[in-house]
């Protein structure tokens, strides 16, 4: 592989050091960028939490996270103690200033010793009521005055609703210009996700076809299987359109629907996705009754094991209105996209883990061959399969071998397994080398998130006025709800899935 390390040395300072997403994702994704050399030569990672550990606590506590939960397995004993000499760590507490005049020093040491100016990222993995005393204590230590050199990257929820993220988008560009600002959507660095703008405007094939004209409708599905697991407390105040559609959802409608942008540069790129969710048509409360559908988990059986519902899991609120499934129906009012409906559905605890992009075509304008050629008939689909299974599926009618004339749907398949022997990057390996080398391509720009919020609103706050009498509404192992089949079904369509391991 060609190698594209950054040259710059960079020094992380992650808040929220010792929690989960910096034990499972971050450090394993910067080991791996660090076996594939695409780490600077000088770089350092200082964790920081309020738990009191020595440097060498710390370096352990990554290391079985690496151990666990590496793409590349369990970390080679020889690349881990090099990598490792550079973690550190230090107890802290977010609103304790005297912490960032020490973050200060260990910098300025850093790069006396390495005779630079390194980059620095400070890195938000922790709660997001955090946030704003964090970017406060790092201008007020002085920490980020200059510009060239400094980064902060805030994971999701960006904002819990409008007004919320309006202000921390108002405090945070207070302090840093928004190219020093790296919001977080991990699904934009997905492998298969960065492929659909590839797909869309690398090939000339697809793009006199990709509108109203040809194009039927556009379904996205995002299924899990798992439930809330651990973070009860968070989900019961985000739910499903918080924690999937504000983010991660609409930003794949978004790449399937943008126009082409004029060049790939970070800011064309992402003002073509906002003028999509400017386009979308706004929700009004009749909307909402016929085109959002919500659900809640209850208890049943996932893989022969039992699992309870939704309020009963860990900190979860017995009474709970929050919606665990989400199946809405979007229109993006623009020339390209007038009257295609884009359905939606997420949910947790589904039969299925999937996200696929489906794409249906109108059907032919006029049949030639007689009822009895035709074995089976579908309308042309292109599948863009995100994950598990890693495929884009182009589903064409054509004729059976043999000396009749009887046509059956086939599949033309692109597979990453088949087609590419190297390695798939994790999300955030990529995420993070675009940190270090100051590619904001794959992360959200301030008015996106805005827009993201502002077309949701509507239905966040309807759901939260009204409490569903209806909750729990699906359980466990099911596609969600009776309603979202109806949703699609009143259209004529259906949801589409792709059976995995034979499974459909
Ligand atoms: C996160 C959500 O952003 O994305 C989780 O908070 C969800 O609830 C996860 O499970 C899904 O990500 P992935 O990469 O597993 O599809």
């Amino acid at each position: 592989m060609e190698t594209i390390a950054p040259s710059q040395a960079s020094i992380f300072v992650i808040f929220g050091g010792t929690g989960d997403l910096n034990r499972r994702k971050l450090v394993p994704a910067l080991y791996n960028l660090f076996l594939d050399d695409c780490m600077p030569s000088k770089f350092s990672i200082i964790g920081t939490g309020r738990s009191t550990l020595s440097d060498e606590e710390f370096r352990q506590k990554l290391l079985d996270g690496i151990n666990k939960f590496s793409r590349s397995g369990k970390a080679d004993p020889e690349k881990w103690k090099t990598f490792s000499s550079n973690i550190f760590y230090q107890v802290s507490h977010v609103s304790d200033t005297e912490a960032y005049k020490e973050f200060g020093k260990r910098i300025q040491r850093h790069e006396k010793e390495w005779n630079q100016k390194a980059c620095v990222i400070y890195y938000m993995a922790v709660s997001p009521n955090f946030f704003p005393v964090i970017a406060e204590n790092i201008a007020k230590s002085g920490l980020a005055n200059d510009p060239e050199h400094c980064r902060i990257v805030v994971e999701k929820p960006f904002g819990n609703d409008l007004e919320s993220s309006k202000s921390l988008n108002k405090l945070l560009t207070g302090i840093f210009t928004e190219e020093q600002i790296y919001r977080i959507d991990h699904y934009l660095g997905k492998e298969t996700v960065q492929n659909i703008m590839a797909f869309r405007f690398a090939n000339s094939l697809f793009e006199p076809l990709w509108n109203r004209n040809y194009i039927e409708h556009v379904q996205i599905s995002v299924t899990e299987q798992l439930g809330v697991e651990s973070r009860g407390d968070y989900y019961d105040n985000a739910g499903a359109l918080r924690d999937m559609v504000q983010n991660h959802i609409l930003q794949l409608l978004c790449l399937i629907a943008m126009e082409p942008p004029g060049s790939f540069s970070a800011d064309e790129v992402r003002s073509r996705k906002v003028d999509v969710l400017r386009a979308m048509r706004k929700f009004t409360p009749e909307d909402i009754r016929h085109s959002a559908v919500r659900g809640q988990y209850a208890k049943g059986w996932i893989e022969g094991e039992e699992v309870v519902g939704y309020r009963q899991e860990d900190k979860v609120d017995p009474k709970s209105n929050t919606e665990t499934f989400a199946a809405i129906k979007f229109f993006v009012d623009n020339w390209r996209w007038q009257g295609v409906p884009f359905y939606l559905r997420t949910g947790k605890r589904l039969h299925q883990s999937s996200s696929i992009v489906t794409i249906q075509f109108r059907d032919v304008p006029h049949y030639i061959f007689p009822p009895e050629a035709i074995e089976s008939w579908q309308q042309n689909r292109l599948i863009i399969s995100i994950q598990p299974e890693m495929s884009i599926r182009m589903q064409v009618q054509a004729k059976k071998p043999g000396l009749d004339m009887l046509l059956n749907t086939v599949e033309m398949v692109f597979d990453y397994k088949s087609s590419y022997t190297s390695y798939t990057p994790e999300a955030y390996e990529t995420l993070l080398l675009d940190t270090m080398i100051g590619d904001q391509t794959l992360f959200m720009r301030g008015d996106q998130v805005e827009a993201a919020w502002e077309l949701l609103m509507p239905i966040l706050t309807t759901w939260a006025n009204k409490k569903s009498m209806s909750f729990p509404n699906y359980s466990a192992d099911s596609w969600g709800p009776e309603l979202a089949e109806a949703l699609i079904a009143k259209d004529g369509f259906h949801w589409f899935a792709l059976p995995l391991n034979g499974k459909k």
